[in-house]
Parts: structure tokens; C-alpha cells; sequence
């Protein structure tokens, strides 16, 4: 009897460390929604959080009378396999029938409540490990950073480059699969202004946990702004020490695999780096983007993101000290 109890008692402290550490960790994600579509999953989750409650609410109730009532000694044998039979029937049969009946209906609403709208339309690429966003009016291409406008639907064009990977903004959608040699699309919608993680929920090799991005929401005309920013070529070096850091980029390997709108440098192997000194993240979520992070990052980026693609740098102290300006150089 009192393993018994404890038993009781271990199922409901686990059930209550579950929903306050799920709590903890999906108030800034999937239970903060803040598009159409997330508000939907988290409807849904909220439905199957307290289904699943008050199921286990009344298993426990069921357990704990079994534990404490007697067997009356003269019991009618008849009268009691009717009430078992009953009670198989009832929450065998038919409860787990409506359960999954309404949770079927809830879904099949949620499906066709989801936003499908292509008002502004963006391509995103998956490579291991890192995120292309491009944009069509006006062309352009960026990296890690998707900027979308409030209150709009962005259809999103889901493609990847080499393995399965899968896009997700917990805060505003579901989750796609990039599938290759396919297009899958997906659309975005964020109802407030913010900055919104992003991340790659297929597993795609040794840096699979460092494939964040961002989405930046912001009200249409800041959008407009941004693309007008944005399509510019980059700045040229206004200094000496820029003048020297861009020498070095341009008669480095950096150029052969970095593009630099309105520079030589045109290779497209790792990500766009025309308006690199705007984005906060290094390496797709790996590190902040400030210039101890990124001299780390230039000389071997293997150190702060093992197995991603980009080689270790020879450069020495004071070129790289020049390089890293010509880097912070281009807002
Ligand atoms: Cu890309 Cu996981």
C-alpha cells in the first residue's frame, strides 16, 4: 500500500516537473504565439494539455478508490461483472473514441484556419549549416537573417542545397521539411513587431543544433527601408586600416567563397557577406557577432562550430586586424 502511495505520488510530481519545465522552455516558443498559425499549434497543444490532465485527473481518482474500497464480502457476483464490463466499455472504448474523434476535428479546423496568403514571397536555402534568404523586388540575397513586414503573409519557398533539413519559427508556424531536388512552401505571418528564433529541426550532420536563424518582423515601411538598405552595394573602405582589410579579403581565400556586392569577391560557397556588420549572429546562430567572435571565427572557424565548411584562415595578427575592420566595415 504505501509503494503503492508512492507510486501516486512519484506520477503526479513527475506530470507537475513536465508542465512547469515544457512551461519554462515553450513561453518563449511554441506557447508564445504570435502568428495565425502558431496560435493554432498552441490551441491544439492547449487542448491535449488539459485532455490529457483531466484523463489523468480521473485515472487517479480511480486508482486511489480502488486502493481504499473494501470488497463488500456479499457482493452480487452478477451484478459486479456488469459493472466491469460497463466500466471497459465506457472508458476503453468509447472515451478514446471521442477523445481522438474531437481532437481529429480540432486538427482538420486547425488545418484550414492556417494562413496561405503570398504577399510578399522569399526564398529560403538550407545549407549545412546556414540559411540564404532571397528576395525577388528587389533582388537581393542575405544570410541568416530573414526581415519580413508585420501584419502580412510571407509565403516562404523552402529549398535546401544538399541534405533533409526543416524550417521552423516556433513563435509563428509549424514546421516544413527542405527536401532536395523540391520546393515545399510555408507561409509566415507575425501579428507584432520582434525578432524570432528560427531553427533547423532535421537532423543534417555535426552542426545540426547550431542552424539558428533569425526572423526580424517589422512594420511595412521599416521593411521597405531595410530592402532600400538592403540592395545597395557595399559600402567602400573610408579608412586605411578598411583600405588594407579589403586587400586582404580581396587576395585571400575569403573572396573566393564570400560575396561582396560591388567588390571581385563573387564566390558562393558560404553565405553573403555584403551587409555582414548588420546581422548579430556569426555562424548561424554560433556565436555573437562581435569582432573577439569573429577574429576567432576567421582564423578557424572549426573552433566555435566544429565540422561546418569554412577552412581555417593563414593570416597573420596585423592583417587580420585590418580584416576584421573591413568586416565591421560593412553595415
Ligand atoms: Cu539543418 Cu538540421
Amino acid at each position: 500500500m504505501v509503494a503503492l502511495r508512492r507510486l501516486a505520488a512519484a506520477r503526479v510530481s513527475t506530470l507537475l516537473g513536465t508542465a512547469v519545465a515544457l512551461s519554462g522552455c515553450a513561453m518563449s516558443g511554441t506557447l508564445a504565439p504570435r502568428g495565425p498559425d502558431a496560435q493554432v499549434a498552441a490551441g491544439i497543444w492547449w487542448y491535449m494539455f488539459w485532455l490529457g490532465t483531466a484523463i489523468f485527473v480521473g485515472w487517479l481518482a480511480i486508482f486511489v478508490v480502488a486502493m481504499v474500497r473494501r470488497h463488500p464480502i456479499d457482493a452480487d457476483v452478477e451484478d459486479e461483472r456488469r459493472l466491469h464490463q460497463r466500466f471497459i466499455v465506457g472508458g476503453g472504448i468509447i472515451l478514446p473514441c471521442l477523445v481522438f474523434a474531437t481532437l481529429f476535428v480540432y486538427d482538420l479546423w486547425g488545418i484550414n484556419a492556417l494562413p496561405r496568403g503570398d504577399e510578399v514571397v522569399v526564398d529560403a536555402t538550407a545549407y549545412q549549416f546556414w540559411w540564404e534568404f532571397g528576395y525577388e523586388q528587389p533582388e537581393l540575397v542575405t544570410a541568416n537573417e530573414l526581415y519580413i513586414p508585420t501584419g502580412t503573409d510571407v509565403e516562404v519557398r523552402l529549398r535546401t542545397d544538399d541534405v533533409i533539413h526543416s524550417f521552423w519559427v516556433p513563435q509563428l508556424s509549424g514546421k516544413r521539411d527542405m527536401i532536395p531536388g523540391r520546393t515545399n512552401t510555408l507561409t509566415l505571418h507575425a501579428t507584432e513587431p520582434g525578432r524570432y528564433l528560427g531553427e533547423c529541426t532535421e537532423f543534417c550532420g555535426l552542426q545540426h543544433a547550431n542552424m539558428r536563424f533569425e526572423v526580424v518582423a517589422v512594420p511595412p515601411d521599416e521593411y521597405h527601408a531595410w530592402l532600400d538598405d538592403m540592395v545597395q552595394p557595399a559600402v567602400e573602405p573610408s579608412t586605411a586600416a578598411e583600405q588594407r582589410g579589403y586587400d586582404a579579403f580581396m587576395t585571400s581565400s575569403c573572396a573566393a567563397c564570400h560575396v561582396v556586392r560591388g567588390t571581385p569577391a563573387d564566390g558562393r560557397v558560404g553565405p553573403d557577406l555584403t551587409h555582414f556588420a548588420s546581422r548579430r549572429w556569426l555562424g548561424a546562430g554560433a556565436a555573437p557577432n562581435d569582432r573577439a567572435h569573429l577574429g576567432s571565427w576567421v582564423v578557424n572557424a572549426q573552433v566555435l562550430k566544429p565540422g561546418n565548411t569554412m577552412p581555417p584562415v593563414e593570416i597573420a595578427a596585423d592583417r587580420l586586424a585590418d580584416l576584421l575592420t573591413y568586416l565591421e566595415s560593412l553595415e
